[in-house]
């Protein structure tokens, strides 16, 4: 089946037309960029096509953190996410958290991570970074970035409404695959932090992580693949300059025009890495805090009562300064100055200055001139010396693609065209959209790699490792299993001869990422079988997969030829961070549930709170408009001081109330109009003495049908006497009827039928009489609320009547349950004593089955039987539904008898 191509009017017009779908999809996949500054995210899916995912103020990137203020009234925590952080930041520095990426694969907060948040409380629970903000539960950074990636999966649900998880014609529309773009420098340590945020969140899965330079040029080469010559590699350099970090790729595309296609498919392209360089901490963050330090001497100079010590202890400052570079960094790349105006940036002082741009290129970016080409000199180098290509050079490169926010820093350009000179400055390519590229290159990867729909384009992706990797048994030397190079996902055996292990002892396996050892595998030999053949041998299975995790798939022993799995393999620890247990990630999701919880809450409260506002300002216009000189004067002032006093309640009182205040609020002001809105209907009612005197002989005579209906049923029960007589029952009819046992129902609606009696006999009736006999003293209000009055309990009075015979069909059919009981009690005791004499006989049916053991199997059953019908009784008195569940039981008891004589019968 085709998806329908809806075209959105945006500006993703130009970039969708690429990007037909071809079949059906079972997921929906959300596409996460997760910068360090910001977060960019698409979506595509069943439901879309591709549709970049907004923030929640319409823009297509938002800022990375969350806020979590605890709000000590209503127990809970206030959280907020995206652009309005760095506001919060600048009030509430203790509560803000910018810039969680940097913390991922960390055992221990960086120095760039504490510039950026100052005043924000941390600590260390073994290997995990928390976050205190001064409550009980201290958060993880596991725990903060998977509430940040929930945040994005609702900004998208939000977005794109037709992704619920409701599963229409077997396509399930609710997001819950993620595909995360990640540098490709990423280590394990990183990618099996990202593991256990994935397992925190809401995501189901990840179907990979994807180094962001292979989406960027993913997304390139699907764009422009018609301008790709076919048949011929074409390479191509992705210079990605963001806020962390500094990466560049080499890729070499390839279009196949003899690849055998797909029906719908277009074009067969491969894109395969071929170079790679990177600078892990030269990115705009670094730049910007060069820049603070710039601006904070600045600052000095002009305020000399000021220490830099004391500068650098106030937090309030520092994130202001730091806010103040950025923007400054920001706005030194178009203009050749920056106005400095920050106003109160500490105490009363204003800071008030101006830097250039040249002042910024001497004393900050001059410093990093070597740094920022040394990644694309790097290419070249790793693509001969790594990835085994002869000759690619400058010359033929195709293009290089500049992405990433800092890349638009004129020095960094000036320096890239320096190097490149009048030849080659020219590659430079600034085409490529940052913001949108590496997710939707993302999207189509997480397409191919979920495998169940298609794009137009085959896009074939070679992506590679970069570093190597090894494997230590029992502390002999490392054995190289990957290298940089290999393409990957990889699988591989290795093979050890069996006399290199002992066979009492455990055997480790040690894995090492580019000589860093990660995680130490154990196992043990006892339960291998002897083996009597030279090529007695263990077999180890290796793999790196799709997320670039490395690790032992599964280890065997091998004797005369044959494998067989040694089950005791396990992980015996990570070398470094650990990984969360399942019982941390679920204490996590609880407590992310909780939060998620008191949030619902919170946006009943507020909504109980807007309508019992707007209900009463309502009922105040509807005040105004009433005619009030028709009206007794206090009903109305009554309701009008109530009102005015609600409003004023709500303006300064209400925080922290509760749903039950608000409903109490908002039924005692409906009761009151429901009030006046009854007196004036009740203008044009006569309420003379005829209208009372009927509504005395409806009442009297209401209580009169009653008592004559408990005689009635009275009769009925007392009939049964002879029967209970008969069977020898030693309780009184009159016991057991009234002793059933009550549903909850039941029982709470006849404490309400007494009541209702009482009221009417000790206190309505006495009022009417009253007024009866004083009716042409009392006045119309008093006789208007006694109408009212009567009003209600007629109401109720219909109710009761029903109720009061449904009561008694229960009980009397708990009556004769119990005569039942009593009658099969006896028969049996009768066919027991039966069996006896049969016993004695040793009587035989006609197939030869002893008729005892017939007879007591049916006996058996019939028990059985019977106590489950009791239990239904009983279960029923807990939580007791009116008809059906009562039909049920009837019919299983008349079906039961009707059983139960027939194989009596068959003797
Ligand atoms: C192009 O596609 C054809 C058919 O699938 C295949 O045999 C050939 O190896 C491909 N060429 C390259 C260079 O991948
Ligand atoms: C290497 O590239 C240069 C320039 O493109 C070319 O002149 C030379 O023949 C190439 N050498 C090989 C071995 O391909
Ligand atoms: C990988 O190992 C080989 C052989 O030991 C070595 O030459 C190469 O430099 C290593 N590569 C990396 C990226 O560490
Ligand atoms: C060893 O393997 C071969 C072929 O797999 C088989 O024919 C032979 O019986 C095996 N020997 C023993 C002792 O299991
Ligand atoms: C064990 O590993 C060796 C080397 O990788 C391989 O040749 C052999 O087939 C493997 N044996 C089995 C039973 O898998
Ligand atoms: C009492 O009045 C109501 C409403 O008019 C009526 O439905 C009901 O039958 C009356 N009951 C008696 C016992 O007169
Ligand atoms: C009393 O029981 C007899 C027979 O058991 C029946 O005919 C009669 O209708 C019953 N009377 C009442 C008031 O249920
Ligand atoms: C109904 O409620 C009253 C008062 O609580 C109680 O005395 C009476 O026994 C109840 N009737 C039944 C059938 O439970």
């Amino acid at each position: 089946m085709k998806i329908p191509f809806f075209k959105k009017a945006s500006i993703l017009v130009t970039f969708l037309t690429f990007l037909n779908l071809l079949s059906l999809i079972d997921a929906t996949i959300l596409a996460i960029d997760y910068g360090k500054g910001f977060s960019k995210s698409s979506i595509i899916g069943a439901a879309n096509p591709l549709d970049i995912v907004l923030s929640q103020d319409s823009k297509r990137k938002d800022v990375t953190g969350i806020m979590l203020r605890p709000d000590n009234k209503l127990e809970s925590i206030e959280r907020s996410y995206g652009s309005n952080l760095l506001n919060f930041q600048l009030r509430f520095p203790e509560y803000v958290v910018l810039g969680l990426k940097s913390l991922i694969g960390k055992t221990k907060i960086t120095d760039i991570f504490s510039d950026f948040n100052s005043g924000l409380q941390t600590l260390y629970d073994d290997d995990v970074i928390k976050i205190d903000i001064g409550t009980k539960h201290k958060y993880s950074v596991e725990e903060l970035v998977a509430m940040d990636f929930n945040h994005i999966i609702a900004n998208a649900q939000q977005q794109f409404p037709n992704n619920k998880k409701v599963v229409l014609n077997g396509v399930n529309n609710q997001i819950n695959d993620l595909v995360l773009s990640v540098p490709n420098y990423y280590k394990q340590k990183e990618r099996l932090m990202l593991h256990d945020i994935v397992e925190i969140s809401d995501f189901d899965r990840s179907l990979g992580y994807v180094d962001d330079n292979l989406a960027t040029g993913i997304s390139y080469i699907a764009k422009n693949y018609f301008k790709l010559e076919s048949d011929v590699k074409t390479h191509f350099i992705v210079y990605d300059m963001g806020q962390e970090s500094l990466k560049t790729s080499l890729f070499t595309a390839f279009k196949n025009s003899s690849a055998l296609l797909n029906k719908d498919e277009v074009v067969d392209l491969t894109i395969e890495l071929n170079g790679y360089g990177y600078d892990k901490s030269l990115g705009g963050d670094h730049i910007t805090n060069d820049l603070k330090n710039l601006l904070i001497n600045k600052f000095l100079d002009k305020n000399s009562n000021y220490k830099k010590n004391q500068l650098l202890s106030n937090s309030k400052f520092l994130n202001k300064i730091i806010q103040t570079a950025e923007k400054c960094k920001l706005v030194l790349s178009a203009n050749s100055d920056y106005k400095i105006f920050v106003e109160s940036i500490i105490d009363d002082v204003n800071f008030k200055s101006v830097i250039s741009r040249k002042e910024f290129e001497d004393l900050v970016m001059k410093n990093y001139k070597d740094r920022i080409l040394q990644p694309l000199v790097d290419v070249f180098t790793t693509s001969e010396s790594i990835f085994n290509q002869q000759n690619v050079s400058l010359a033929n490169i195709s293009s290089i693609i500049l992405t990433g926010g800092s890349t638009r820093i004129p020095f960094v350009q000036q320096v890239l065209v320096d190097y490149l000179g009048n030849d080659y400055y020219e590659l430079l390519s600034k085409s490529v959209n940052s913001d949108e590229s590496v997710t939707s290159g993302l999207a189509i990867r997480g397409v191919k790699l979920e495998n169940s729909f298609k794009f137009k384009q085959n896009i074939n992706v070679v992506d590679k490792l970069i570093y190597n990797y090894t494997l230590t048994a029992n502390e002999n030397t490392a054995i190289d299993v990957f290298s940089a190079g290999d393409s990957y996902p990889i699988k591989k055996m290795l093979n050890f001869s069996l006399d290199s292990f002992e066979n009492d002892k455990e055997v480790s396996l040690i894995l090492a990422e580019d000589n860093e050892s990660f995680v130490e595998y154990i196992f043990k030999l006892n339960n291998v079988k002897k083996c009597d053949f030279d090529d007695a041998a263990v077999n180890v299975t290796v793999s790196i997969g799709n997320k670039k995790n490395f690790a032992i798939d599964k280890v065997e022993s091998v004797c005369n030829g044959t494998a067989s799995k040694i089950s005791t393999l396990t992980i015996n620890k990570y070398l470094g961070r650990q990984p969360l247990t399942k019982s941390e990630i679920r204490a996590s999701k609880k407590h992310i549930k909780l939060l998620n919880e008191k949030d619902e809450q919170k946006i009943l409260l507020t909504e109980a709170l807007n309508l019992f506002e707007s209900s009463l300002y309502e009922q105040r216009s509807f005040l105004e408009d009433v005619e009030s000189n028709e009206l007794p004067e206090e009903l109305i002032e009554t309701l009008q001081t109530c009102i005015g006093e609600y409003i004023e309640w709500l303006d300064y009182d209400s925080d922290g109330c509760t749903l039950q205040d608000i409903e109490t609020k908002h039924l005692d002001i409906s009761h009151q109009v429901s009030n006046i809105k009854n007196y004036q209907k009740s203008l044009t009612t006569s309420l003379d003495l005829n209208e009372f005197n009927s509504i005395f002989e409806n009442i009297t005579s209401w209580l009169e049908d009653l008592e004559a209906l408990d005689d009635f049923y009275l009769a009925a029960v007392l009939n049964k006497t002879e029967k209970f007589t008969e069977l020898n029952i030693s309780e009184s009819v009159l016991d057991v009827y009234n002793g059933t046992p009550l549903t909850k129902r039941l029982s709470l609606q006849n404490q309400t039928f007494v009541r209702e009696i009482a009221e009417l006999k000790e206190d309505f009736i006495p009022k009417l009489s009253l007024l009866l006999a004083n009716f042409e003293k009392e006045d119309r209000l008093a006789k208007f609320e006694l109408k009212l009055e009567f009003l209600n309990h007629l109401e109720l009075m219909d109710e009761m009547l029903s109720f009061h015979e449904e009561l008694f069909k229960y009980r009397y059919k708990f009556l004769e349950a119990s005569i039942a009981k009593k009658q099969r009690l006896l028969l049996r005791q009768y066919e027991k004593s039966k069996l006896e004499k049969i016993k004695e006989l040793g009587l035989k049916d006609k197939d030869g089955n002893l008729v005892e053991e017939v007879m007591e199997k049916a006996h058996k059953r019939a028990e059985a039987r019977e106590k489950e019908d009791e239990d239904n009784f009983l279960r029923n008195t807990e939580d007791y539904i009116p008809n059906d569940d009562k039909e049920v039981v009837e019919d299983s008891k008349n079906h039961q008898s009707v059983e139960e004589e027939l194989e009596l019968d068959e003797l």
